[in-house]
């Protein structure tokens, strides 16, 4: 089915339908992990890179959080790469479906938990590190400014913030490069054209990145201080802040 007239869902590859700006990743579940590492360039590199870099804030009494779990692929990498430490790993996410998945892969890890909650209202207990993987553009920016300041409320000092977003380019230039460019990768990946138009037609409204400067603006008005951009590919990037 491409579109369907009466439902207004549209295709936007691997048999997922969407309606316009009604993104939901709720009806995404099974299809999830091919999708999002077919959209993200360096998606499965990326999670590997954030386990590695997780070394240096994990010890064997730390407690992680995890904003978006989805379905624990990136909770996956980093309880294998942070292997013996007796550490917990919490798993957050607005969609239940989602927790499911990720309890379910995760059922033999006792250092994980899957928890079904909106981030921005969750009470977060003292924790030495924080990840969040390509989900605050999905948080509108006036709640992403509150749960920011409760991300750094709740580091210890030294803790981490370990946050990849897609970003806007900081103008039109740069931006018709950009989208251009991610055009080409998501063809590239297999996507037909009208999977890539309607894709984007159904995020209207619902992502909501942010240029670099905002992205780091975000984090200086939360209270960090030390940052550094540690990835950066087409659309996409990742920030390390320290407390
Ligand atoms: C792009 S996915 C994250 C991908 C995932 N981190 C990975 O490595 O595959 C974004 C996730 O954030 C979740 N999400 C969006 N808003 C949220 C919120 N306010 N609180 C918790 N989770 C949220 C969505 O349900 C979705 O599963």
């Amino acid at each position: 089915m491409r579109t369907d007239v009466k439902t207004g869902l549209q295709t936007v590859g691997d048999s997922l339908l969407m309606q316009e700006g009604r993104w939901d990743f709720a009806q995404a579940v099974d299809a999830f992990d091919r999708h999002v590492e077919k959209s993200i360039p360096f998606c499965r590199e990326g999670r590997d890179y954030v386990a590695k870099l997780a070394t240096f804030f994990v010890r064997p009494d730390s407690l992680v959080y995890e904003i978006g779990v989805s379905t624990g692929a990136l909770a996956v990498a980093v309880l294998r790469r942070v292997a013996g430490h007796e550490f917990q790993y919490v798993g957050i996410d607005v969609v239940p479906g989602m927790v499911e998945r990720a309890n379910s892969t995760l059922s033999r890890d006792p250092r994980f938990s899957g928890v079904i909650a909106d981030a921005v209202g969750y009470n977060f207990d003292q924790a030495s590190l924080f990840l969040s993987y390509y989900t605050l553009h999905f948080i509108r920016p006036q709640r992403r400014a509150v749960l920011m300041g409760k991300i750094y409320q709740a580091l210890e000092l030294g803790g981490a913030l370990i946050m990849y977003e897609k970003i806007r380019a900081p103008d039109a230039r740069f931006q018709d490069m950009l989208t251009q460019l991610y055009m080409e990768f998501k063809q590239g990946s297999g996507f037909k054209s009208e999977e890539i138009i309607n894709k984007s037609k159904a995020l209207k409204g619902v992502s909501e990145p942010f240029t670099t400067e905002e992205n780091l603006t975000l984090l200086r008005h939360a209270g960090f201080r030390n940052t550094m951009v540690i990835h950066k590919a087409y659309c996409f990037e990742g920030y390390l802040a320290v407390k």
